[in-house]
């Protein structure tokens, strides 16, 4: 059925069509169905955020029609609810055990309905839609709400907000509403929104701790805009704030049982680092990606203060080391690799074993008292010379590492196996980034760079009396501009004062003690959320536990993550929401999608097809042929 296809939008270019999964041209809106109103509302209560984005269409016609909603959804959030309201009748979507969804999914398969509510990973966002057929003259109301703890990098917390409702909306609405209990430092509104005509729709108004921002833009200025068409807004709203930390030893907050203590210290001196880069110059870097890398490697070594030491390994089927051990960031130091980064050539296979364990090797040949040690591998493809048995990789790496510091994968592009570089940065306290390639390549890894720039902590220890069920309480490094966050339950009920403590490198650093009367005074307001916080952040951590772990324990950790999932109805990896529609509609299943996994090469599109059920109704695919040659399924270009 490619009817839809001859009413592609015109101003749909290739380039916004090949970053989603399926080449999915919307159906025309016709002013038939009327999306009358559009509310995003977001309450930010001490970093975490609810969003809940509610959307009224009505059916104009006089015969029944499909009507679709279509938004998305920051990455790192959980979709916690998803509601429609047909004719005063609500139809609520279901989080289950992903297999069980899944069979439901088949079922519906087998009678010839459709599901697949596709989503597809974007660099920050990903895709939540679906479409009900509503009758002559009625209407539907879609309400989705979403969980998200905002993360503090490089000093700054940032709310995401996507708005594209695809036509004008008479009554359009965003209102994010963030409470914090310390004062909010400072704030400021970004985004493809915020920019020219539109930012007289937007009212900021702030008090110490509080803050609203509004976006109510009049149907004429949906369509006036720069980033606006005929079909309305496309584009973001950036909450960008940080807050006040007058106590050192953080901020603690407490009510219904569970804690939260937010720690990020500010004025403590730098811990100087050792730090070795490990840079992929396989013949697939070549072109731009070495390019860039080149580029954001001088930009770097540029950034290290005088104190640093550091270490550049490039490798392809040969590991080349500048250097065969740490030198310091002095300025004849930094010329002499400033000029070996400028050579830099790209040819021959992947040997990410050696690679990794010569710079292993040069680090622990260089201890050094009270400096914080950093490894970063920097690849575009899988191990492909030497051993490349990725599991031996891992082992080999994790052994020679010895928890003693981070290893951070950078993994540029697609061709690279993220699951296996997670992997092996999770096992070894690091975390794995994904460079999108992109012209701004050299800038994501120069930005992944500065977070961990300036260590100010090593080896903490969070330390709570009175309290279990903890979140993570062990931090290889704290960097600054981000934030440690432990939630926990408090168990002991005679507790008359809850006390933490910070253990940095076996001394106790920080204290505090506050009385439970006064912790359980400070927040009124959304009394749910620290409890929520708790749930989310365990979830997330005991997913990325579960990567590192096999058999038994792995098991165990994916029980109790399902178990909190299923709980607090959050669809994460584990799990599934099932949407029912009214009879005689197939069910819908929503999946987390998961990095890695990504579809957005012209390759994994086709295995992308490959899942569509052959009786699917509701997937169309097909050209949207703008006059351009490159745009569709057509080949690798
Ligand atoms: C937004 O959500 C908050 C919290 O649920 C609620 O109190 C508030 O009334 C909502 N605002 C709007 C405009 O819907
Ligand atoms: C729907 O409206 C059209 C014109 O507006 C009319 O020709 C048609 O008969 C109507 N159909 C029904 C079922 O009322
Ligand atoms: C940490 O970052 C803040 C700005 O966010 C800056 O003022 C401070 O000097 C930095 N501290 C160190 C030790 O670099
Ligand atoms: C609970 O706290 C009280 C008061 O601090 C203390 O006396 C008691 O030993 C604690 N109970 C447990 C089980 O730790
Ligand atoms: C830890 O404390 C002990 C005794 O107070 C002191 O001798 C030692 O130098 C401290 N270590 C560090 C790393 O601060």
């Amino acid at each position: 059925k490619y009817e839809h296809w001859t009413k592609c939008l015109p101003q749909q270019s290739c380039k916004s069509l090949a970053n989603s999964i399926f080449l999915f041209c919307p159906p025309s809106q016709e002013q038939d169905v009327d999306i009358y109103s559009f509310h995003i509302n977001s309450t930010v209560t001490s970093r975490y955020a609810i969003t809940v984005i509610t959307s009224r269409v009505a059916n104009r016609l006089n015969s029944s029609k499909e009507v679709h909603f279509h938004v998305k959804i920051p990455k790192n959030a959980f979709i916690s609810k998803f509601r429609m309201t047909i004719e005063a009748k609500t139809y609520d979507g279901v989080v289950k055990q992903k297999e069980e969804a899944q069979q439901q999914y088949n079922q519906a398969v087998s009678r010839g309905e459709s599901a697949g509510m596709v989503s597809s990973v974007g660099r920050t966002l990903e895709d939540f839609k679906t479409s009900v057929t509503v009758a002559a003259f009625s209407k539907v109301t879609f309400e989705l709400t979403y969980d998200e703890l905002l993360k503090r990098r490089l000093g700054k917390y940032k709310l995401l907000i996507n708005a594209q409702p695809m036509q004008p909306v008479a009554d359009f609405k965003i209102d994010v509403y963030i409470h914090e209990s310390s004062s909010i430092s400072f704030m400021d509104v970004a985004g493809g929104l915020s920019t020219d005509e539109l930012t007289k729709a937007i009212t900021i108004s702030q008090s110490d701790q509080k803050m609203w921002v509004s976006f109510y833009p009049t149907r004429e200025q949906q369509t006036k805009c720069k980033s606006c068409s005929k079909n309305g807004l496309n584009g973001d709203l950036l909450i960008i704030y940080d807050v006040e930390r007058p106590k050192p030893s953080g901020e603690l907050q407490a009510s219904n049982g569970y804690f939260v203590h937010y720690f990020a210290p500010m004025n403590i001196q730098r811990i100087p680092k050792n730090v070795v880069f490990v840079i992929d110059r396989s013949g697939s870097m070549h072109g731009r990606k070495m390019h860039q890398t080149r580029l954001a490697m001088l930009k770097i070594l540029g950034d290290l203060n005088g104190d640093d030491y550091f270490g550049l390994i490039t490798f392809d089927s040969f590991i080349d080391v500048w250097k065969p051990e740490l030198l310091q960031a002095t300025e004849m130091n930094l010329k002499a690799a400033k000029a070996f980064v400028r050579e830099i050539q790209d040819q021959g296979y992947t040997d990410i074993n050696a690679a990794v364990l010569k710079g292993v090797e040069i680090i622990n040949s260089h201890p050094r008292e009270g400096s914080a040690s950093i490894l970063i591998l920097l690849t575009d493809g899988d191990p492909t010379a030497g051993e490349i048995n990725k599991e031996i990789i891992q082992a080999n790496v994790k052994g020679a590492i010895k928890g003693k510091f981070p290893l951070y994968c950078l993994g540029f592009g697609f061709d690279v196996n993220f699951d296996f570089l997670e992997k092996m940065a999770l096992e070894n306290n690091g975390v794995a980034r994904r460079i999108y390639e992109d012209s701004d390549a050299d800038l994501q890894l120069q930005g992944f760079y500065s977070e961990v720039a300036t260590p100010l902590l090593t080896d903490v220890q969070m330390n709570y009396i009175g309290a279990g069920n903890l979140t993570q309480t062990s931090f290889s490094q704290y960097y600054n501009g981000s934030e440690i966050i432990v939630a926990g339950q408090i168990t002991n009920n005679s507790l008359e004062t809850f006390q933490t403590e910070v253990i940095k490198s076996h001394n106790v650093t920080y204290q505090d003690s506050v009385s439970m009367k006064d912790l359980m005074g400070i927040s009124s307001q959304n009394e749910n959320f620290i409890q929520r916080l708790w749930a989310y952040l365990s979830v997330k951590q005991l997913l990325e536990k579960e990567v590192t772990l096999k058999g038994e324990e792995k098991e165990a950790v994916k029980k109790e993550a399902l178990a909190l999932s299923l709980k607090y109805k959050f669809v994460t990896t584990l799990t599934s929401m099932v949407v029912t529609k009214p009879q005689g509609e197939e069910t819908q299943i929503a999946h987390k999608p998961k990095e890695g996994k990504q579809q957005h090469t012209h390759h994994s599109l086709q295995h992308a097809l490959a899942y569509i059920p052959p009786q699917s109704k509701s997937i169309k695919i097909g050209l949207c042929s703008n006059g351009r040659r490159s745009c569709g399924l057509m080949g690798p270009d």
